[in-house]
């Protein structure tokens, strides 16, 4: 099948029904988002893979009791920094150039420069700045999902500040952005799973200055 045809496949699910998505393809989603880009490659985000039935129960409380949450087989929560440091750009860089054997000077220049920009724009601006970091990663996972097909329901209907709470993220130095719920349509009982998909027109979404 082709990406196009796995886009056309997928759903926001919104009933699930309980079956478990296996490691192997489970793996090969987080290795999508692993791999997905992000500005200046920071990777400002991490992913948790929740399969607990007890904490899944804790999140759909504060997650305007979706059941997609405790049917799901997994729940990914994507998580971003809080805010940027010139000390966690650093470690990034210098990781980065450890694996491709440089030395940290290489990034010196550009390291200041972007610090020089984030820095004044302040802690709100940059946790949102992560934030949209994750969201690519965040699409990759649903796409990489469809081609698996796995079911998934994108999330932002519920309250960040309750999961970071139940996942202890403010130790991190991290807040919930997403959720992505993994799992299985059930076909019978939910209401969307035979809806036309409903796009804007490639007229109206494109605009082509030649
Ligand atoms: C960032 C984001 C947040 C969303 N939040 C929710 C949500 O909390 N619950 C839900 O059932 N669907 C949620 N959706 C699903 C959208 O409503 C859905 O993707 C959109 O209507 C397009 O339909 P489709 O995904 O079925 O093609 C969300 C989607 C995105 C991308």
């Amino acid at each position: 099948m082709s990406l196009i045809e796995d886009l056309q496949w997928r759903y926001a699910t919104k009933k699930m029904n309980g079956n478990t998505v296996p490691k192997e393809k489970l793996d090969y989603i987080l290795e999508a988002a692993r791999l997905a880009p992000s500005s200046s490659g920071l990777q400002p985000y991490q992913v948790f893979v929740i399969s607990n039935k007890a904490l899944q129960e804790k999140i759909k409380t504060v997650a305007w009791d979706q059941s997609q949450i405790i049917d799901a087989s997994h729940v990914l929560v994507f998580a971003a920094w809080d805010g940027y440091t010139e000390e966690k750009i650093k470690s990034v860089f210098d990781k980065t150039l450890d694996e491709r054997g440089l030395p940290h000077e290489t990034m010196d220049d550009y390291r200041k420069n972007i610090w020089g920009l984030y820095e004044p724009l302040g802690q709100a601006w940059q946790a949102q700045h992560a934030a949209k970091q994750a969201y690519i990663s965040f699409g990759l996972a649903i796409a990489a999902a469809a081609e698996q097909k796995v079911d998934a329901t994108p999330m932002e209907g519920f309250l960040p500040p309750k999961v970071d709470e139940l996942l202890e993220l403010d130790k991190l130095g991290l807040k919930s952005a997403l959720i992505l719920a993994l799992g299985y349509r059930d076909e019978e009982n939910d209401w969307l799973v035979n809806m036309k998909k409903v796009r804007t027109a490639k007229e109206d979404f494109v605009t082509e200055l030649k």
